[in-house]
């Protein structure tokens, strides 16, 4: 019998290795140097809790403290909850973080209560943002604060006068390539699983992440109740291991192959950065991303 040593390790899909690149952390921070200094904080979309982690070594969390973060993937909230397990006890007059399983559509959180609602790289997987950001009107006080950002704005995530939408676009390309060279593979194992469906349909596209331009944002902020929206965007430059860190991310293959399983789209993706960075004879991919901050109506 093996011991658990040697075990064979389940693949790592989640969010935790793009999170901690360095060109990542730095988009985070021009957004999140906006926050507050704050007693109650509501993290939307936490994935593994990155953005409460660094609110608080940044000093913007202020003793004691509230901090929830909130998502529907079971596995990154374990994740972030071993991250704060001393800290997820209600004491009185001391600090506590706590990771909760819901949608950022509807979640159990009282009226009015919090200061600043973080929401980060997200928005534009939701079905319906606007409620969403109505969601996060609810639950903050008067004058409370939001912070958002997204790659996915339909005019700048490709940003004009750049090379990107070529470079995204060939990485997908030769991705989708090496898959077909493997399709009858591919609809074997699904078929063997009893999901004959995405066999028949193996390159069908997922939900556009990409319905909103930068001003629908704001749009939608002003709809559900947020004055005083700033928006501010910045064009980043990703190297090779940014790249194989985004492609090693779930829902990052699942939306570009949401057919096909990340056993293989992973490593097609993956596989493919080398070769689209020769291509483009380039040392970085570039991505455009916009951010906002706004307020909450005063009562
Ligand atoms: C790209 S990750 C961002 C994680 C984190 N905000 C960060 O920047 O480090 C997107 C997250 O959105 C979560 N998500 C997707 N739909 C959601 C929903 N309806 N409610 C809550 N979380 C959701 C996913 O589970 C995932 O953890």
């Amino acid at each position: 019998m093996s011991s658990p040593e040697t075990l064979p390790q389940q693949p790592d899909y989640s969010y935790e290795a793009f999170a901690q690149r360095d060109f990542y952390i730095a988009l985070n921070e021009r957004l999140l140097k906006y926050s507050p200094e704050i007693h109650s904080l509501v993290d939307f979309a936490t994935g593994t809790g990155a953005v409460i982690d660094h609110l608080r070594s940044h000093g913007k969390l202020k003793e004691p403290f509230t901090a929830i973060g909130v998502d529907i993937d079971e596995e990154g909230l374990e994740r972030a909850r071993r991250k704060f397990t001393n800290l997820n006890t209600l004491e009185s007059g001391s600090n506590y973080v706590n990771f909760i399983n819901y949608s950022v559509a509807e979640t159990p959180i009282t009226s009015s209560s919090q200061e600043l609602v973080t929401y980060l790289h997200a928005i534009h997987l939701m079905p319906d943002p606007l409620a969403t950001l109505v969601e996060a009107e609810r639950i903050l006080e008067p004058r409370g604060t939001i912070l958002v950002i997204t790659g996915y704005t339909k005019d700048f995530a490709y940003p004009p006068r750049t090379e990107a939408r070529r470079q995204w676009g060939l990485l997908a390309k030769i991705a989708r390539d090496s898959l077909k060279s493997r399709a009858e593979e591919i609809e074997y194992v699904l078929k063997q699983k009893g999901e004959d469906e995405k066999a028949n349909d193996l390159f069908a596209r997922g939900r556009d992440p990409f319905q909103n331009t930068a001003s629908d944002y704001l749009d939608l902020l002003a709809q559900a109740g947020f004055q005083y929206s700033v928006p501010d965007n910045h064009i980043t430059n990703m190297d090779r291991d940014d790249m194989r860190a985004i492609c090693s991310y779930r829902e990052f293959a699942q939306g570009r192959f949401p057919n096909i399983p990340l056993e293989y789209s992973i490593p097609a993706l993956v596989e493919a950065v080398d070769p689209a960075f020769e291509r483009m004879e380039t040392d970085y991919f570039q991505r455009g991303w916009y951010l906002y901050r706004a307020k909450k109506k005063a009562a």
